[in-house]
């Protein structure tokens, strides 16, 4: 009996494509994505599912196509080929409905993308006023107890050429959790930030998570981030999902190419890809 249950929970941690249809459906599903820019081959059929409430670290080289993958999930960019489906839906099939499934998401760009013409509480302030307009007093609180979360509240009136990297990265954070969205985006949240400031980011990943039940997909090269909040970690390589496992799997690993790439080391497969 034990044996079976055993058995069968096994089936599910490692063969996801197969348990798919015995677990609660994905509220992310990629399937068979790919794109190209010019002659370069960036995603080559890429599959990953998004269970709710999970948050997932998509690691991998610089320039595999992480970026591109997920400005792929909030319709940024269309696939070659494949789908995007949340919820169910597919979100380049059901042109009216992308724009109803974007508003679910929030998204933090690489570089923060703050509209330089702004201040930042009105660049807090955008999604509220382009997608709900509250009463400006109920924006107006709302936006400084987001930036507060992310301990911004003090550069409400400054312009984004005021800011340094990692408080665009911060403003950008708030921006994409304003709206409290089931699923947020995040790449390279940690990136350039100093430790302390790059752990009330991850505390903040991880808050929104068990708080808010938000589905997450963080998109990182940094490891002690990615241990820190990964209920499962994706390597990217060559277009497709090289491997998915739980952060013990990916840490006990042998391959060669995850080794090389989670413990930084200088010989390995990616290096000799490179050349
Ligand atoms: N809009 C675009 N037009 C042309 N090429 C693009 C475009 N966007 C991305 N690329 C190319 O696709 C590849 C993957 O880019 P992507 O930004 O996804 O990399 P990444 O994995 O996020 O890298 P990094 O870790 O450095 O951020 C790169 O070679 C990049 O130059
Ligand atoms: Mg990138």
């Amino acid at each position: 009996m034990l044996d079976a249950a055993y058995n069968r929970s096994q089936t599910v941690e490692t063969d996801q494509g197969k348990a798919a249809g015995t677990e609660a459906a994905p509220i992310i599903e990629i399937d068979d994505l790919a794109k190209r820019f010019g002659s370069k081959e960036v995603l080559t059929g890429l599959r990953l599912s998004i269970r709710r409430g999970e948050t997932i670290c998509i690691i991998g080289e610089s320039g595999t196509g992480k970026s591109v993958t997920l400005k792929h999930i909030v319709g940024l960019l269309r696939p070659d080929r494949g789908t995007v489906r949340i919820g169910g839906v597919d979100i380049f099939a059901a042109d009216g409905q992308l724009q109803e499934i974007r508003k679910k998401i929030g998204f933090l760009f690489q570089g923060a993308a703050l509209l330089n013409s702004m201040t930042v509480f009105d660049n807090v302030a955008l999604p509220l006023r382009e997608h709900e307009r509250p009463p400006e007093a109920e924006l107006r609180k709302r936006v400084l107890e987001t930036l507060e979360l992310v301990d911004m509240a003090e550069a409400a009136d400054k312009m984004p050429a005021e800011l340094s990297g990692g408080m665009k990265k911060r403003a950008g954070l708030a921006r994409a959790i304003i709206r409290q969205p089931e699923i947020i985006l995040y790449d390279e949240p940690t990136a350039g930030l100093d430790p302390v400031i790059s752990s009330t980011i991850n505390d903040l990943i991880l808050n929104l998570q068990e708080k808010l039940g938000v589905t997450s997909i963080v998109v990182t090269h940094d490891m002690s981030s990615t241990f820190r909040v990964a209920d499962r970690i994706a390597m990217l390589y060559q277009g497709k999902i090289y491997k998915s496992g739980t952060p013990d799997e990916f840490r006990k690993s042998e391959d060669p190419l995850i080794r090389q790439f989670i413990y930084g080391e200088s010989e390995g497969p990616l290096r000799r890809d490179n050349h």
